[in-house]
């Protein structure tokens, strides 16, 4: 025991050397990240009118004359003939119509909330409003406007739009920035940014000192950043009677703001759109030849209405395009699928049948349809790039002369935003691939036709925005509505849905906001890193507050998992996990990948859990699906079964060969590709926080120790842990909170009659009538007794009698290796390396 709290102790050590060799990154009050993370903090967002004006008497005339040189600009511009007809199209738009009203509100109000449809104008003339009647009035240089939006990529071509209306360039009067860019001079006056770029800001400067408006746009979206700076917010209005605050929204429900805000007046925009007609899957699939229909089965549960497909009229095969959509619906297990609650939501799986059927209607827009753009919307980033490569080897949708494809997300370079705006050359259709970023936030104006496979997922990896990896999850009714809406901007549009009729109306209205439909671990984090009070405290003033319980479990986690301690301040492994955007367990396990250097397994691991399942199994090939996974099995383990195929597919792909070596042994290749691409971001991650040098290669010289590579995937998931019974010709399972568990039907363990480990660590555990864990690794006693934090405070005597035993633990040698090879580990690292 003693022994074992030393290397605990070791460990805690080398974290705060580390943490002292990387103070200026870890020091987040002070703004500076390490070398490539420049975050800019202690620059403002606005310049000061003039550095060195030595009294307010000649600051004063400084503004003054800096204001009347703006209006005269300004003037100037809108009497070019290029400058009168953006006047124009801007006068066309629902916003401008409103242009004195709004005005009017905002003078009169310290808090405002503006609602209107999609592509009314707000984003983009609201804050042009206000800085042309300050310039109006003389009063342009004095004004600082900030507008906050929540995508990098929407304050980048937003600011762009808006200079460009204005006949300027970017970085003069209008500038934006984001994290690691941006572009703002000296005299701007109105600056686009993320709302993580704003919520760093008032770490270092609590008052916004300059700053006249700040406008948060996109409140409908509810997301974390933005419940969290409107808590911050609303205390700052009362220190600061002069500063402005407007909301914009582009869904209707201002009430629940302006209440929040003590009765703050909301205006509302009239839009005007097209009819959009609707396809819902039961209307795309008869195209085929097909017919979806519901039947009652009984069942366990009683009686469940399911879904069958069948063949409507028995017709040959119409075209090659038929008979791969036919294959595609076979695939989809409608069996499974029974409607009207929110959880039978979850077996309905449009990936199966997602992109053969994209592709079928793609084809058939492309073929048979009017001219006019396409935006389909996706689940995230990993499919959007997998359907494009699909795309791309089509014999028409791959035909650059007939298809400008394109892809629309949030980690966008600016060079290819562009296109997405731009009109495609007479007798080419533009298809943009985009996530819900085009939903409300980007306006791509030649739509006519919409594909929505809803679902939705933001992976963003932006560490300041500090949003955990989400998984793809049902839309609302409400963001279903808005994609369907983007393709009646300029004419009668036409929508499909790639979902039946009866999953939009189990949808729920709104999507909850963030903040209640998250893990709050990364939220309390990230609370604790802006050095706020006490977490509960603070989440009990937010616009809707998580539960008093929510929060408390939180909290008791991260103390668990050593990221907060016992007065809920962070601790040095709380510090890194606020860098790395990931749940704080994923990113736990990278960082002990790290230290421990088995760095290359852990990355699958994490990059795995992030991703869907890649070991497939169709309904009529199971046994061989079976017999192919057994290749990977034998180690106890579903992570490093997967490690295990990754390796052998990385090879494979080498050799050229990684798409056989996926046919071969019932692999996603999608699945593996995403694991790639999400390997690559978490090195950067990784660099960036200072962890890995250049030349990560150095954080793999243990990576083929298995015995290591699970004690550091058990420390990642600790306390997920369940007790192994072995009985005579089966193994049973506990664990402390839910008694007898099963283990999930894929897990490489629910094939093992017995397993050799007193121990397994899940990742997940999942209530349906039974407990189910999911994604589990088997360990022994040595490392729960070397890792199982918290177990070992509190009565560690009896811990020991139920982990077998002090003495005989020691007696196994295999136990006493392992120890003293991560104790060497350790002691290297310690010692400088
Ligand atoms: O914020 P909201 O959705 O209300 O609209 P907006 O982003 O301010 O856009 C108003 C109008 O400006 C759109 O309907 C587009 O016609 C136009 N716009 C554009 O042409 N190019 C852009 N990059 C942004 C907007
Ligand atoms: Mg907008």
């Amino acid at each position: 025991f003693t022994t074992f709290t030393r290397v605990k102790a070791h460990f805690e050590e080398y974290l705060s050397q580390k943490s002292r060799m990387n103070k200026s990154c870890l020091d987040l009050s002070s703004g500076r990240s390490n070398s490539n993370c420049s975050i800019g903090m202690d620059e403002g967002l606005f310049e000061q009118p003039e550095p060195l004006a030595s009294s307010k008497a000649v600051m004063e005339k400084i503004v003054w004359q800096r204001s009347l040189q703006m209006r005269s600009q300004q003037q100037a511009w809108q009497e070019s003939a290029e400058g009168s007809r953006m006047l124009e199209f801007r006068r066309s738009l629902p916003a401008y119509k409103k242009k004195e009203e709004i005005l009017s509100v905002i003078s009169r109000n310290q808090v405002v909330i503006i609602s209107g449809e999609t592509g009314c104008g707000k984003t983009t003339q609201i804050p042009q409003f206000i800085l042309e009647s300050e310039i109006e009035s003389v009063r342009g240089a004095a004004c600082n406007i900030i507008c906050t939006q929540p995508r990098r990529i929407s304050a980048m071509s937003v600011s762009e739009r808006v200079a460009f209306e204005r006949g300027e360039k970017l970085g003069e009067s209008v500038g934006y920035k984001v994290r690691l860019e941006g572009m703002k001079g000296r005299d701007t006056h109105l600056l686009f940014c993320t709302t993580g770029i704003l919520l760093r800001r008032l770490l270092a400067d609590r008052k916004l000192k300059g700053v006249t408006h700040v406008i948060v746009d996109e409140i409908h979206e509810r997301g974390m950043n933005e419940d969290f700076l409107l808590i911050i917010l609303k205390e700052l209005l009362l220190h600061r009677p002069e500063l402005k605050l407007i909301l914009m929204s582009a869904t209707l429900d201002a009430e629940l703001f302006s209440s929040y805000f003590n009765g703050a007046p909301t205006m509302f925009i009239p839009g005007f759109t097209y009819h959009v007609r609707t396809h819902f899957l039961e209307n795309i699939l008869e195209m085929t030849g097909y017919r979806l229909t519901p039947y009652n089965q009984i069942d366990d549960y009683g009686q469940e209405k399911m879904w069958k497909m069948n063949r409507q009229v028995p017709r040959k095969r119409k075209s090659q395009i038929a008979s791969v959509v036919e294959d595609a619906i076979r695939a989809a297990d409608f069996k499974d699928y029974s409607p009207h609650t929110q959880e039978s939501l979850s077996c309905w799986n449009p990936d199966c049948i997602g992109f053969n059927l994209i592709e079928y209607i793609l084809c058939n827009i492309c073929e048979n349809e009017r001219p006019g753009a396409v935006l389909v919307f996706m689940t995230g980033w990993d499919d959007i790039s997998c359907l494009k490569e699909k795309l791309l080897t089509h014999t028409v949708l791959g035909d650059p002369n007939r298809v400008l494809l394109l892809t629309c997300h949030g980690s966008m370079a600016s060079s290819e935003q562009r296109l997405i705006f731009e009109e495609p050359e007479a007798g080419v259709r533009k298809i943009v691939l985009t996530t819900n970023i085009a939903e409300t936030s980007i306006t791509i104006n030649d739509v006519v036709f919409v594909l929505d496979c809803g679902k939705a997922k933001e992976t963003s990896y932006d560490a300041l925005n500090n949003t955990p990896c989400l998984l793809p999850t049902w839309i609302s009714k409400v963001s279903s509505q808005q994609r369907r809406g983007r393709a009646g901007r300029v004419q009668p549009g036409e929508c499909y849905h790639l979902y039946p009729r009866c999953v939009y109306d189990a949808f729920s209205e709104y999507q909850l906001p963030e903040i209640l439909r998250t893990p709050l671990q990364s939220l309390c984090l990230q609370i604790k890193s802006l050095r706020l009070e006490s977490i509960s405290e603070f989440l009990s003033r937010a616009l809707q507050s998580p539960e008093i319980l929510a929060v408390q479990n939180a909290i008791e986690y991260l103390k668990i998992i050593g990221a907060l301690d016992e007065k809920e301040n962070l601790t040095i492994l709380g510090r890194y996990l606020t860098m790395l955007p990931m749940e704080p367990k994923l990113g736990k396990m990278l960082i002990l990948g790290a230290i421990f250097n088995c760095l290359d397994p852990i990355l699958t691991v994490v990059a795995g859990l992030s991703v869907r399942d890649p070991f497939l199994t169709p309904l009529d090939k199971k046994d061989l699906a079976e017999a192919a996974k057994s290749q990977f099995c034998g180690e106890y383990s579903d992570h490093l079964a997967l490690v295990r195929a990754y390796d052998g597919w990385k090879d494979a792909e080498m050799d050229m060969g990684g798409y056989e070596y996926c046919w071969k042994n019932f692999l996603s290749l999608q699945s593996m590709k995403a694991i790639d691409a999400l390997r690559r971001e978490f090195i950067c991650l990784l660099k960036d926080t200072g962890l890995v040098d250049s030349n990560a290669a150095s954080c793999n010289a243990w990576s083929s120790d298995l015995n290591l590579i699970r004690a550091v995937i058990f420390y990642g998931l600790y306390p997920g842990i369940g007790s192994v019974v072995n009985n005579e010709k089966s193994f049973s399972l506990k664990t402390m909170e839910d008694g007898q568990v099963l283990l999930y039907s894929n897990s490489v363990n629910t094939r093992e009659t017995k397993i050799p480990y007193p121990w397994l660590v899940f990742n997940e555990k999942i209530k349906v009538n039974s407990v189910f864990l999911r994604d589990s690794t088997a360990v022994s006693d040595s490392v729960v007794l070397l890792f199982g934090g918290s177990l070992l405070k509190g009565d560690a005597d009896n811990h020991l009698k139920m982990l077998g035993g002090y003495l005989e633990f020691f007696m196994d040698p295999s136990v006493v290796e392992m120890y003293q090879s991560i104790r060497r580990e350790l002691d290297a690292f310690i010692q400088g390396k």
